[in-house]
């Protein structure tokens, strides 16, 4: 699986430790930065990670800054998007499920490193149910065309 994930300075330690651990348990991921703790605007680093992503360049991708809050919002705004702003393991599982969420999104001021780690590992390894969900999923396809952005 093709991972891409990215942070603004405020997410910078967590993406660090995830990208490590990501990729010591295998998983092709690409780092779009940011690479240090200097300022950086957190939509900006949403937007790239999130259009490729969207491209099928990646299948999923992980985004964090301070809250996870700034980050997915600006992610959400891509067509195709749907980020999930994840701080427990059963919301992670559940977004894989029932959202077929592509973009997992979580705090470093919030989440511990640990806890941000076994969250990660449960989203990466849960499928979609398909189903019921994917009328609900479809339909928010539908409000993106609504706004002409599908
Ligand atoms: C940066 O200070 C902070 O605002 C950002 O990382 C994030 O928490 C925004 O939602």
């Amino acid at each position: 699986m093709k991972i891409a994930i990215g942070s603004d300075h405020g997410g910078f330690v967590l993406k660090s430790e995830i990208l490590k651990h990501i990729q010591s348990k295998g998983y092709d991921v690409k780092d779009f930065g940011s690479y240090s703790v200097e300022s950086v605007d957190y939509p900006d680093v949403a937007h790239e990670v999130s259009e490729a992503v969207a491209k099928g360049d990646y299948e999923r991708g992980i985004l964090i800054c301070g809250t996870g809050i700034g980050i997915s919002i600006a992610a959400n705004k891509i067509p195709g998007i749907r980020a999930a702003l994840c701080g427990d393991c059963f919301s992670a599982k559940a977004s894989r499920e029932h959202n077929n969420a592509n973009i997992l999104a979580m705090g470093e001021r919030v989440i511990g490193v640990e806890l941000a780690k076994m969250i990660t590992d449960i989203w990466l390894a849960t499928e979609f149910e398909g189903g019921r969900h994917s009328r609900r999923v479809d339909k928010i396809g539908d409000i993106e065309c609504r706004y002409n952005r599908g």
